[in-house]
């Protein structure tokens, strides 16, 4: 005959246990500690595991919840605490999570070693066989759960950690690449005033234009770098004439413009003022104007550059188009982005820089190519000398 017993499980739950469960903790509970022994005798314990002693302990307490488990002295959250600490255990040792799965497994077989013992019939097991199967399945799953938990947080601080230091590295290695262009401003300056002076007094002195150029040149690279380190160079804002930053710039482009048989249109009907840093936005048309001339070259020839500014009631625009080679769709999202560059000799950061001149003016900038033209386009918002005041 079956007897069966009803265990208070709190909050108005009972449950069932039967006499064969009854008899079955009783028996190992009675023979714990052979029952540890032999089951210490077939775990796998990693060489070098700090928590040799422990691995134990944790057995012996598991062996007691499991019980406890079957006859409902405990619940299932009862043993998650044990459950947790074996995981942190197992994630301090720093070893397989599968040894621990082994040795769960080892115990479960021992366990049903034991129901031999019992003299009871296969069929009148099955409850018993089930309860235990689940209570060792949900304890693996516990453990393994928060190990991977622990693991995953701990990769993650890793990670982190590993970020930040390589975040720190590059900013102190930009603040040093800054302050070390920054130191070349100052000779740069004075050799270009000095060729400034030779050419006004010696009017015939050949290479001094070449000399000066390529002085120009390197001051506009270094100008790009500053920009992108962001230590501010430039002075105050100021309202300045588009017509004749553009009519600067193409004087200054005049000789690459030759080389290259560039032919540039400028459609600049009225004179419009723009508010901002001078010298910044000369940093934007150059890159674009020069990113242009560099596209032509692959033009046998027809190369032309337009640019067209107007404004509206309350917007400047600013087109700069060249008929060059298209950029392909997907090129196209991602040369604002640095270190962009399908030149062998590029750096890209030029359209990088300009996005961000243009943005601290509060303007817009992008890009749309077509077989026919690659048009940059750019608006800044009209300011007039009241609306600075604000
Ligand atoms: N007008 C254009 N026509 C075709 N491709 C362009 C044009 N402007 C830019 N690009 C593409 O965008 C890339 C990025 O331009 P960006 O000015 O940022 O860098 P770069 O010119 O390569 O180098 P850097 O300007 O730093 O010397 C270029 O390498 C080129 O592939
Ligand atoms: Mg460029």
């Amino acid at each position: 005959m079956l007897l069966l017993l009803v265990s208070w499980r709190g909050r108005g739950v009972f449950l069932i246990i039967s006499e064969i469960e009854q008899k079955f903790c009783a028996y190992l509970k009675k023979n714990s500690q052979e029952f540890v022994e032999t089951w210490k005798q077939k775990i796998i314990v990693s060489q070098g595991d700090p928590f040799r002693e422990e691995i134990i302990m944790n057995g012996e307490n598991l062996l007691f919840s499991i019980i406890s488990l079957i006859i409902g002295e405990k619940r299932l959250e009862d043993i998650q605490p044990l459950c947790a600490k074996i995981a942190t255990e197992r994630a301090q040792a720093d070893v397989n999570i599968g040894e621990f799965v082994h040795n769960v497994n080892v115990g479960r077989n021992e366990l049903f070693e034991a129901m031999c013992e019992l003299d009871v019939k296969a069929r009148e097991l099955k409850p018993l066989i089930t309860k235990i199967h689940s209570c060792f399945d949900q304890l693996i799953y516990f453990t393994v759960l928060k190990y991977s938990e622990i693991i995953t947080k701990s990769l993650e601080e890793k990670q982190q950690f590993i970020d930040e230091t390589h975040k720190e590295r590059l900013t102190i290695l930009g603040q040093m690449s800054a302050s070390f262009v920054h130191e070349f401003r100052n000779p740069l300056t004075s050799i270009m005033g000095f060729v400034k002076l030779l050419k006004a007094e010696n009017t015939h002195l050949p290479y001094l234009d070449i000399i000066s150029h390529e002085l120009d040149q390197l001051n506009f690279r270094i100008s790009q770098f500053l920009l992108v380190s962001r230590k501010e160079m430039w002075n105050e804002k100021e309202f300045f004439s588009l017509n004749d930053l553009f009519h600067d710039i193409t004087h200054f482009l005049y000789p690459s413009l030759v080389n290259t048989n560039v032919s540039i249109e400028k459609n600049m009907f009225y004179p419009i003022g723009l508010y901002g840093y001078r010298s910044e936005v000369r940093q934007v048309i150059l890159n674009i104007l020069m990113n242009s001339i560099d596209a032509l070259e692959a033009n046998p020839k027809n190369r032309k550059i337009v640019i067209d500014t107007f404004e509206d009631e309350s917007t400047i625009h600013i087109i700069i188009k060249n008929n060059g080679p298209m950029i392909p769709a997907d090129k196209i999202e991602t040369i604002f982005e640095p270190f962009v560059t399908t030149k062998k000799l590029g750096t890209g950061i030029g359209l990088f820089v300009c996005k961000q001149i243009v943005e601290k003016h509060d303007g817009r900038i992008s890009c749309e190519s077509t077989p026919d033209w690659t048009r940059f386009c750019m608006t800044f918002q009209k300011k007039t000398k009241e609306t600075t005041l604000q």
